[in-house]
């Protein structure tokens, strides 16, 4: 049976770069974002069956009535990858900021996920990954919103993973946490262990196959995660 994979975010970056690696192993394609123009030059260049919907995750009420509407028109889907993000480096706390890293990095976020649990429940089984960041680990000052709202998905995911755990549910979820990658998103000076998006998507591929819960990308970032994860305070607020 031909899998179907919806991208959220796939109009650039590591989103586009998942959507060209899932086509060329013969996923159908629903891709995802606001930029449809975007998402069309994509799809044109991608030899599989595709479909395109403009979606703003900020927006959640009209984000979930659309995302549905792309599950009907695809005939329903196994696989959710949300990578649609933003955050900016924010020093002063400019709230319009703050504001829109939390609108579409946790409100969309949670938005989108509520749609795809509400159709791989009630089909049974099926995998959603979310694209997190190693900012999950720690806040940083540099921003706090952007952190934060990483933090907010990696619980979330962990969350769901109980959740179905519970309910002895087959649904894989797959926390995704990369390190920097070589996109529009990469900001701030003394950027170091830049992958390509090819790159990482190639091994966000290699997880979603082994059905992973978590994985590191790329995969040396384990270690900065380990000190993040063991540095005190004190050697923390030094870095
Ligand atoms: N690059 C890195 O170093 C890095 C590191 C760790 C984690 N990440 C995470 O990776 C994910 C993908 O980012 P990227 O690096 O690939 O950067 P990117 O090229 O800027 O991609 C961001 C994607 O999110 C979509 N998006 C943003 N706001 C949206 C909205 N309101 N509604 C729908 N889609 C929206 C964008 O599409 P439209 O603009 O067309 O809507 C685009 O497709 C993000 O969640 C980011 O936090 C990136």
């Amino acid at each position: 049976m031909v899998s179907k994979a919806v991208i959220i975010g796939a109009s650039s970056g590591i989103g586009r770069a998942i959507a060209k690696i899932l086509a060329s192993n013969g996923y159908i394609i629903g891709l995802v974002a606001r930029r449809g123009n975007q998402l069309c030059e994509l799809g044109a260049e991608l030899r599989a069956p595709v479909f395109v919907k403009a979606i703003d995750v900020s927006k959640p009420a009209e984000a979930m009535r659309l995302l549905r509407e792309l599950i009907a028109e695809m005939g329903g889907v196994e696989l959710f990858v949300v990578s649609a993000g933003t955050g900016s480096i924010n020093r002063k706390l400019d709230w319009e900021c703050e504001q829109e890293t939390i609108d579409v990095n946790v409100s969309g976020f949670a938005a989108v996920v509520n749609v795809a649990v509400e159709h791989l429940q009630a089909r049974g089984s099926g995998h959603i990954v979310g694209i997190s960041s190693l900012a999950a680990i720690r806040g940083n000052g540099e921003a706090p919103a952007y952190n934060a709202s990483k933090a907010f998905i990696s619980n979330y995911l962990q969350g769901l993973r109980h959740k179905f755990s519970k309910l002895k549910l087959p649904i894989v979820v797959t926390d995704v946490q990369p390190g920097f990658v070589n996109t529009a998103m990469a900001k701030g000076d003394g950027l170091f262990w830049v992958a390509s998006p090819e790159k990482a998507a190639r091994q966000i591929f290699v997880a979603i196959c082994k059905r992973k819960r978590q994985v590191y990308v790329t995969k040396r970032w384990r270690f900065i995660a380990w000190i993040l994860k063991a540095a005190p305070d004190w050697l923390y607020h030094r870095l």
